[in-house]
């Protein structure tokens, strides 16, 4: 992660957090313990808990506490008890900054007053983290500016690509199937949604898109793929990918149509978009496990439908989520704004606000410099004419005989 590494060393000789505690609710992975080093090398406090309880990785939870003196709050596969422990834990540390990857972290600060009043401000990663977010705003019930990560320029480049190839990577660790010739049916098609649909495609599946925004719809549609409603699409695929948002897009009535062998995973922030209970309901035998991350539903009629990672974010649970090149442009992006935001919270509303350009610009130049990738750069004259709307006659083409001359 070699941009997040300047950030590091920059962090290191400026301090910006010196005396700071920061509460995090991410995913506990190797690339957001990196995050939290480059926190701790500017002199946070971190308290660290996870934003999904599949997606713990329990001995970089172990070497962060090991290392150094973050605390960290998860455990892989722990309750919904035990994961609203976690928030609880990490928000006791009273922090003045929030990261957080879904909102639950900073909608769990906001029901305690008493640690609101010492918050600067946060961040928030993901699109159902902002949406949430946007709606505490609209009500008046935000109480500290929070800087919208997730519609960065760079993050949102990075993202899709990543979101897209450890998607299928997590399909293909806990099914193994070929995708060539099957059917994927993705659900939603938004940024994440069309890199994954972009990534099926080149492997050879024949991409089924369901949407409820019609130009999205279009989008794909003049993308080649084929729109349907989703209980047309539920009797033809083999396999389903949820990336939404929302809840409830597959349902028992989907269920009941789908084929004997179908393969059901989300990639969307929470595990509500496959309706789980109602898929436990409809089934005579529940089989965990039947390979890694597989679990396998017998229905009272034969038929097997196969959950992946129990609806919960398949490219985090069964695989390792984004790759490290990604998450080092989101999270130099996260300690970017993160900084930002110590000496400009004062003067923002509490409100949901896009993270200042020139930081995107400063992390992308972070991260060509790091790939060896040179661009040129405005001479004078081209910085004037862009900013100039008067037409300019070339320097040459005064004396050119050609040229009309002006009238006096
Ligand atoms: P987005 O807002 O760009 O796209 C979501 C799309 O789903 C929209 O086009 C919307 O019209 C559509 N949609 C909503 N309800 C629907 C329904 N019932 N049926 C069909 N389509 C429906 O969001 P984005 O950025 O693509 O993220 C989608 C989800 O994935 C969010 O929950 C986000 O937090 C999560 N996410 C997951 C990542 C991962 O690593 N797995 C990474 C980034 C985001």
């Amino acid at each position: 992660m070699p941009a997040l590494a300047r950030i590091r060393a920059r962090f290191a000789a400026s301090r910006p957090f010196a005396g700071l505690t920061v509460a995090a609710c991410l995913h506990v992975t190797a690339e957001t313990a990196s995050l939290v080093r480059a926190l701790e090398a500017g002199g946070a406090q971190v308290r660290l808990c996870a934003a999904n309880p599949l997606s713990t990785q329990d001995d970089v939870a172990a070497a962060l506490v090991a290392s150094a003196d973050t605390s960290v709050f998860a455990r892989r596969r722990v309750g919904p008890r035990g994961y609203s422990a976690h928030i609880d834990a990490a928000l006791a540390g009273r922090p003045s900054l929030v990261l957080d990857d879904g909102c639950d972290l900073i909608t769990g600060l906001h029901q305690r007053p008493e640690a609101l009043r010492r918050v600067l401000g946060g961040c928030e990663e993901t699109i159902t983290g902002i949406i949430r977010l946007r709606q505490m705003a609209a009500a008046g019930a935000l109480a500290f500016p929070v800087l919208d990560v997730n519609c960065s320029a760079t993050k949102a480049m990075f993202d899709a690509y990543g979101t897209g190839q450890s998607t299928v990577d997590g399909l293909l660790r806990a099914t193994n199937v070929l995708l060539a010739g099957r059917t994927v049916v993705v659900a939603g098609y938004g940024s994440c949604g069309r890199a994954i649909a972009e990534r099926l495609t080149g492997l050879g599946a024949c991409v089924v898109v369901t949407e409820v925004d019609a130009t999205r719809a279009l989008d794909a549609t003049i993308h080649g793929y084929r729109v349907l409603p989703m209980a047309r699409a539920a009797e033809l695929g083999d396999i389903f990918v949820t990336v939404t948002g929302n809840r409830d897009v597959i349902t028992a009535e989907h269920v009941a149509a789908m084929k004997d062998g179908a393969i059901l995973a989300n990639a969307g922030h929470f595990d509500i978009e496959i309706d789980v209970p109602a898929l436990a309901a409809l089934a005579v035998e529940t089989h965990p496990d039947v390979r890694p991350d597989t679990d396998e539903y017998v229905l009272a009629d034969g038929r097997r439908l196969y959950l992946l990672a129990q609806g919960r974010l398949v490219n985090l649970a069964a695989a390792e989520g984004n790759p490290p090149s990604v998450m080092d442009i989101s999270f130099a992006e996260q300690a970017l704004a993160l900084e930002w935001l110590v000496g400009s919270a004062a003067s923002l509303t509490p409100d949901v606000h896009p993270v200042p350009s020139h930081i995107d610009a400063e992390v992308a130049g972070f991260k060509l410099a790091s790939m060896e990738v040179a661009i040129d750069s405005l001479t004078p004259d081209q910085e004037r004419y862009l900013h100039s709307w008067r037409p300019e006659l070339k320097p040459g083409l005064a004396n050119n005989p050609l040229t009309p001359k002006s009238s006096p």
